[in-house]
């Protein structure tokens, strides 16, 4: 039983299964503290800290002035689709026909179809522990199974052609994998993807490739999954690297074979995604908003190399640079036995806010934090200098 607004109501078992976000629960206590005018570094929250690029506000702002305000096709804007086509062939040397391209309500939209569309009930989806929480969400709504593959450093905290082959079984219908990461930030190599590609259509099965920070890889990023065999579904978002996390925008690349089942999804679940955001969406490719959003990089970048070197000196364990992403997941056990605890304590007594391991993994989430470095290089110093002193005084009290 449910309450709402002291009247009970059946809540669906469905719904019952759905854990927290956890983080929002940080993010609030956080905000509560700011209210009572506590100072608060915020490095739990996984949305950029720059603004939409103008340009892609000025074209949103135009169509709206133009009276954009109607419904575009479930599957999206065709210029959009077309644009984004353009943009794999031009940056990663990859030609996918539009057809292929659909515009979803945030990548969040895209996962919600293409569960719907893969899973039927009993399926088992298989994916890496720790990884992105809603993903198992998902393919619970969808009465599906998940499959949680430890997975550590030694693999770059993401699956292994190996690892899949070892637990795939009769139920196995789809494998998740999420390209740089949330929470780890680590890339798959090209080599190891190709591999599960090929062992998974081997086996009748069907690969999600979520390459959401794609845009955000601080090496080598002319890689996309969109063409290997299968060929797999391919998420991606107009929300990080393109800084639109508000306007509730993303894309995927399917199969030609699923357009028409996605379309039939779509219609019912969306109707379409928003006509405003589409066309500022539009700008997105453009020269002057790249030459932005490269900009944006290098300072994440930067951020990540300082915060990676401070978060080691300070005695968490990283064993591995992540390459990508705004994020680093770092080991704390040589610090606390409960990272929920620790992420609570430095909340309270230090002002700084991180995510515990419990939002990820399912495996010894007690031994691992994220550090969002979505804040300004400043205020990660003066995070970095809180847990200091939190730490220094910790063990004084504990010698
Ligand atoms: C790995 C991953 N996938 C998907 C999403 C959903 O993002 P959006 O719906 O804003 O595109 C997120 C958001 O944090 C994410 O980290």
């Amino acid at each position: 039983m449910g309450r709402y607004c002291g009247v009970s109501f059946h809540e669906s078992r469905r719904a019952a299964a759905i854990e927290p976000f956890y983080v929002m629960e940080i993010l609030a206590r956080a905000r509560q503290l700011e209210s009572e005018g506590r100072s608060i570094v915020h490095m739990e929250i996984g949305e950029p800290d720059f603004d939409t690029p103008q340009p892609i506000v000025e074209a949103g702002v135009k169509a709206l002035r133009e009276g954009r305000h109607h419904y575009t096709p479930a599957l999206g804007l065709p210029e959009l689709r077309s644009r984004v086509a353009d943009h794999y062939l031009e940056r990663y040397g990859e030609w996918i026909s539009a057809e292929r391209v659909v515009i979803t309500p945030g990548s969040s939209g895209a996962l919600q179809l293409l569960v719907a569309l893969l899973v039927d009930p009993g399926d088992e989806v298989l994916m890496a522990d720790p990884g992105y929480p809603c993903n198992r969400h998902f393919v619970r709504l969808f009465e599906g199974k998940t499959l949680h593959i430890p997975v550590g450093a030694d693999s770059g905290f993401q699956l292994t052609a190996d690892l899949v082959a070892q637990y795939w079984n009769a139920n196995s219908r789809v494998v998740m994998i999420s390209s740089p990461s949330n929470p780890t930030g680590t890339v798959i190599e090209r080599g190891e993807l190709e591999r599960i590609a090929a062992f998974v259509e081997q086996h009748g099965g069907t690969l999600i490739v979520d390459e959401i920070y794609q845009g955000l890889i601080y090496g080598d990023d002319t890689v996309t999954a969109v063409n290997l065999p299968g060929p797999p579904f391919v998420v991606n978002s107009f929300s990080k690297y393109y800084g639109m996390t508000g306007w509730r925008l993303g894309w995927m690349v399917v199969a030609e074979e699923a357009v028409g089942g996605v379309d039939r999804l779509a219609q019912n679940l969306f109707l379409a995604p928003s006509t405003p955001a589409q066309y500022a969406a539009l700008a997105a490719f453009d020269a002057a908003t790249e030459e932005i959003l490269q900009q944006r990089r290098e300072r994440f970048r930067r951020r990540r190399d300082m915060l990676y070197l401070a978060l080691l000196e300070l005695g968490f364990i990283i064993e591995r640079v992540p390459e990508g992403a705004f994020y680093l997941y770092a080991d704390c056990s040589g610090l606390t036995d409960d990272s929920s605890r620790f992420a609570m304590n430095l909340l309270e007594y230090a002002g700084v806010a991180i995510t515990p391991g419990k939002d990820f993994a399912i495996q010894e989430p007690h031994r691992w934090v994220r550090f969002a470095y979505t804040t300004s290089t400043e205020q990660l110093r003066r995070g970095i200098e809180r847990i200091r002193a939190y730490l220094t005084e910790q063990s004084g009290a504990a010698a």
